[in-house]
């Protein structure tokens, strides 16, 4: 059968990237590194983006593109009657309880959308605001409501087969986003006190660092260019043979890591700004932005609600991207592995989703005390995914094509052939890097993590 393929590396980069940015970047970098400490988090994270996240990009990518399969496939083909196709289930699991709690801060994103057409911020004191979002989320229904709209929507877009017209709306709103982060970038630099916020981000202090940082740093990173869970292998499936994939993978990394780096510098210099605490979790975004919009008001409200509206719905669409490709992984392997019909399996993955959905939003309000490993659920699910699930993933991505796959297979992937110059220079590197380096850090991290 013959397989659609992305018309060029742009294309294919640019899929990769809408699946990559999206809440990720915006919404868990900036608290990340609020909760680690600052610049030395960054560093560490741009040295696992480089040595750990590069690697198993490579690596999902050559399987997808040898085999122009799914994880599934992929691992049939390469590796038939081995337990390798086990694998699978783990690139299923995953993305379904990210895509739980992913929903829940779509839905806040919900939320302040409609709080921003209202004016909402207008005027408003920080004091006002972090009491507004606190209260929000620690109430019953309308968290719930706005987890429940934003699901849908992701599953209507499923079934209704508009996800091409989403990803191709997408092209158009991601340098939108883009350039409303860069505005507010500007904006948030200018405030009295901002400077202390752009220390905090370039100069490191390692005794902020906490024994958990360095997993927390390779987890971000793992989390933001979607690695682990065989959504780059899919996406890479569609690329054409003759396609260079070390500048597919050096370009998505660099997008992701670009619009990382300005949502810190857009949120923490604010935050240092209003006297926000860098480490208050993962509402510091939501605490932030109605901050800023409020200030940019008392100068300039219509630009300022113009700002914040387009703001919401550019990082909407960014979040919808990302949980579209979440979803529909889910929904693939009910089609292709248990032979479910799409409508159906659209309804399971939304029904399931949704009740683990409802838990984690409910864990900021009613379910606050149940604690697992110190976290409520929505931070259990977060840490479980991001610092354990992906990071398995990664790790066995990158040993079956260290290991289990045969070297000429991987280099002549890797550089068309032995055609692209650069990529068979620096081919043993890389080859090493999949082999020894990304497997033995990824592990000790993995295992230190688990002792600590
Ligand atoms: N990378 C996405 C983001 O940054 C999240 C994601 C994880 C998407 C895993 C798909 C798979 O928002």
């Amino acid at each position: 059968m013959s397989r659609e393929h992305f018309s060029s590396r742009s294309t294919a980069v640019l899929a990769m990237a809408g699946s990559a940015i999206g809440l990720g970047n915006i919404w868990r970098f900036p608290y990340m590194v609020g909760e680690n400490g600052g610049a030395a988090f960054i560093l560490v994270y741009l040295l696992a983006t480089l040595l750990l996240s590069l690697p198993i990009f490579f690596s999902e990518s050559i399987i997808g593109r040898a085999t122009h399969q799914g994880t599934i496939g992929a691992m049939k083909a390469l590796a038939p009657g081995t337990a390798w196709r086990h694998m699978g289930l783990l690139t299923v699991l995953s993305p379904l309880i990210i895509l739980s709690f992913y929903s829940v801060v779509g839905g806040w994103s919900v939320e302040y959308l409609l709080k921003s057409l209202t004016f909402d911020f207008q005027g408003a004191t920080q004091e006002d605001l972090g009491a507004a979002f606190g209260g929000f989320i620690s109430s019953t229904w309308g968290p719930l409501v706005c987890h429940t709209v934003f699901l849908s929507l992701c599953a209507l877009i499923i079934l209704a087969g508009v996800k091409k017209g989403i990803e191709q709306f997408s092209k158009y709103t991601m340098p939108l986003l883009f350039l409303l982060i860069v505005v507010i970038m500007v904006y948030s630099l200018s405030l009295p006190g901002a400077s202390e916020g752009v220390k905090y981000l370039l100069k490191p202090d390692f005794s902020r660092l906490k024994a958990s940082s360095v997993a927390a740093a390779m987890g971000q990173s793992f989390f933001s260019l979607s690695l682990g869970v065989g959504t780059i292998l899919t996406y890479s499936s569609y690329i054409r043979t003759e396609e260079n994939l070390l500048s597919s993978g050096v370009g998505t990394a660099a997008f992701d890591l670009g619009f990382a780096l300005i949502a810190g510098f857009a949120v923490m210099p604010a935050v240092f700004a209003a006297g926000i605490a860098p480490g208050a979790g993962p509402g510091l975004l939501f605490e932030t932005l109605p901050y800023i919009f409020s200030k940019m008001g008392m100068n300039l409200p219509w630009l300022s609600s113009l700002v914040a509206v387009l703001l919401f719905v550019t990082v909407l669409v960014a979040a919808l991207t990302s949980a579209i490709s979440m979803f529909e992984v889910g929904v693939t392997f009910l089609v292709e592995e248990r032979g479910v019909k799409r409508s159906r399996a659209t309804g399971l993955i939304f029904l399931g989703t949704w009740a683990l959905g409802c838990l984690c939003s409910l864990s900021f309000g009613p379910l606050d005390g149940i604690r697992l490993f110190g976290k409520n659920i929505f931070g259990f699910c977060d840490a479980l995914t991001a610092n354990f699930l992906m990071t398995f993933g990664g790790l066995l991505f990158t040993l079956f094509v260290g290991w289990k796959m045969k070297k000429e297979q991987v280099r002549d992937e890797f550089t068309c052939g032995g055609q692209l110059r650069f990529s068979a220079r620096i081919f043993p590197a890389v080859y090493f890097l999949i082999r020894w380096i990304a497997p033995a850090v990824i592990l000790l991290i993995f295992v230190t993590n688990l002792l600590l």
